[in-house]
C-alpha cells in the first residue's frame, strides 16, 4: 500500500482503459497485502469515491470487506435503491443497509439554522455508522474514499461521509486505495470496474445531500418536493443531452409560499427554483444557458407533476454572488 501522501512527480495519468486495468491490477495486489484476511470496514454513500473503493476491494478482498449504506432520508431519488441493486444485486457485496431516515428527520426537525443543520447531519451519520461498526466482530480496516484533492486542496467541497471523528476503540488502521488519483481519474477507473455510468460520471452531491436544498426547517413534505422536482430535472437534462455538459444542477424549494392558482382555484404553495452551473474548481461558476423551451417544458411538468409546487424559477446568479447551493 502507498504510505506517502504525495503524488510522484513520474507517477502517470490515467487517461485510457489500459492504464485504469494497470492500476487496478496493481491495486488488488497492494490491498491483499495489506488486508490478509482480515475484515474492513466502509462508508459507502453511493457518491464515485466512495463507490469506486468498493468496487477495488470487492474484487480484491470479496466478503472480507462489510459495506455499510447510510440512507439520512436526504438522498436523492432512487439512489439508495441503485447502492443496493449495484452493490448487493450485482457484485454480491456485504453489504449493511440502514435506512435512518426518521433518525434524521426526528434530529432536523424544527431546526432552521444552515450550519447547524450540517452539523447535525453530519454528527448523526457518524453515530449510525459508529453503531452499525458496533455490530460487526473482527473488523481491522477502514476504508475511506479519500482522493488527492482532499490531501492537497482545503477547498470548498467537504465530505461529510468521510467518517473521521470515530471514537478510540473504532480507531481503524486505514485503507486509502485511491488517494493520490484525481477526480478524472477516480472515474476512468470506476468504468473499468464495470460501475455504472450514472454512478461513475455523476454530479457532485454534498454529504448533506438535498438538506441544503429544502431550505430552513426541513419539513417531510417539502422534502418530497425537492426530490420529486429534482428527479424531473435530472430526466429532463439527460433526454435533452445536458448531462454531461453541466457541472452541477438541481432544484430548490424555499421554506415560503407564493399564491397562485391552480384547477380555478387559488392556491398557496412553495416555488421551486432551478440551478445549473458550470465551473472548474468550485470556486467560481457561471449560468447554464438553457434553451427556453427546455425551460418552459420543465416547468410544466412540475408544477402538474409534484404536489404543493405553483410555481418555477431559474437562477442566473453567478458565483459569486451567489454560492452553488442555497445554504
Ligand atoms: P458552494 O455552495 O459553497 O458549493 O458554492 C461549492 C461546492 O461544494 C458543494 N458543497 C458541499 N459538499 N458538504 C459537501 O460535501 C457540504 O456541506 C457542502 N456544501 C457545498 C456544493 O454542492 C458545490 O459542489
Amino acid at each position: 500500500m502507498t504510505t506517502s501522501n504525495v503524488r510522484p512527480a513520474d507517477m502517470e495519468r490515467i487517461t485510457t482503459a489500459e492504464l485504469a486495468r494497470k492500476f487496478i491490477d496493481e491495486q488488488i495486489k497492494e490491498l491483499r497485502t495489506q488486508i490478509g484476511d482480515k475484515k474492513v470496514l466502509l462508508a459507502l454513500s453511493g457518491g464515485v469515491d466512495s463507490s469506486v473503493v468498493a468496487a477495488l476491494l470487492i474484487k480484491a478482498v470479496g466478503n472480507q470487506l462489510v459495506s455499510v449504506h447510510v440512507n439520512h432520508g436526504l438522498l436523492r431519488k432512487g439512489e439508495p435503491e441503485q447502492v443496493v441493486r449495484v452493490f448487493r444485486d450485482e457484485l454480491h457485496a456485504n453489504l449493511v443497509y440502514v435506512d435512518a431516515t426518521d433518525r434524521f428527520l426526528d434530529k432536523l426537525a424544527g431546526v432552521a439554522d444552515p450550519e447547524r443543520k450540517r452539523k447535525i447531519i453530519g454528527a448523526e451519520f457518524i453515530r449510525v455508522f459508529e453503531e452499525e461498526a458496533r455490530k460487526l466482530d473482527g473488523i481491522s480496516f477502514l476504508a475511506q474514499g479519500t482522493i488527492y484533492p482532499d490531501i492537497i486542496e482545503s477547498g470548498p467541497v467537504k465530505s461529510h461521509h468521510n467518517v473521521g471523528g470515530l471514537p478510540e476503540d473504532l480507531q481503524f488502521e486505514l485503507v486509502e486505495p485511491i488517494k493520490l488519483l484525481f477526480k478524472d481519474e477516480v472515474r476512468i477507473v470506476g468504468k473499468e470496474l464495470g460501475l455504472p455510468d450514472n454512478m461513475v460520471f455523476r454530479q457532485p452531491f454534498p454529504g448533506p445531500g438535498l438538506g441544503v436544498r429544502c431550505t430552513g426547517a426541513i419539513t417531510r413534505d417539502r422534502l418530497e418536493a425537492l426530490r420529486e422536482s429534482d428527479a424531473i430535472l435530472r430526466e429532463e437534462f439527460a433526454k435533452n443531452g445536458l448531462e454531461g455538459k453541466v457541472w452541477q444542477y438541481f432544484t430548490v424549494v424555499p421554506d415560503y409560499k407564493s399564491t397562485g392558482v391552480k384547477d380555478n382555484k387559488r392556491s398557496w404553495d412553495w416555488p421551486v427554483i432551478i440551478r445549473a452551473v458550470n465551473t472548474r474548481d468550485a470556486m467560481t461558476a457561471t449560468i447554464e444557458e438553457i434553451p427556453y423551451e427546455l425551460l418552459h417544458h420543465i416547468t410544466k411538468r412540475i408544477v402538474t407533476e409534484v404536489p404543493g409546487v405553483n410555481r418555477v424559477l431559474y437562477d442566473l446568479t453567478p458565483k459569486p454572488t451567489g454560492t452553488i447551493e442555497w445554504e
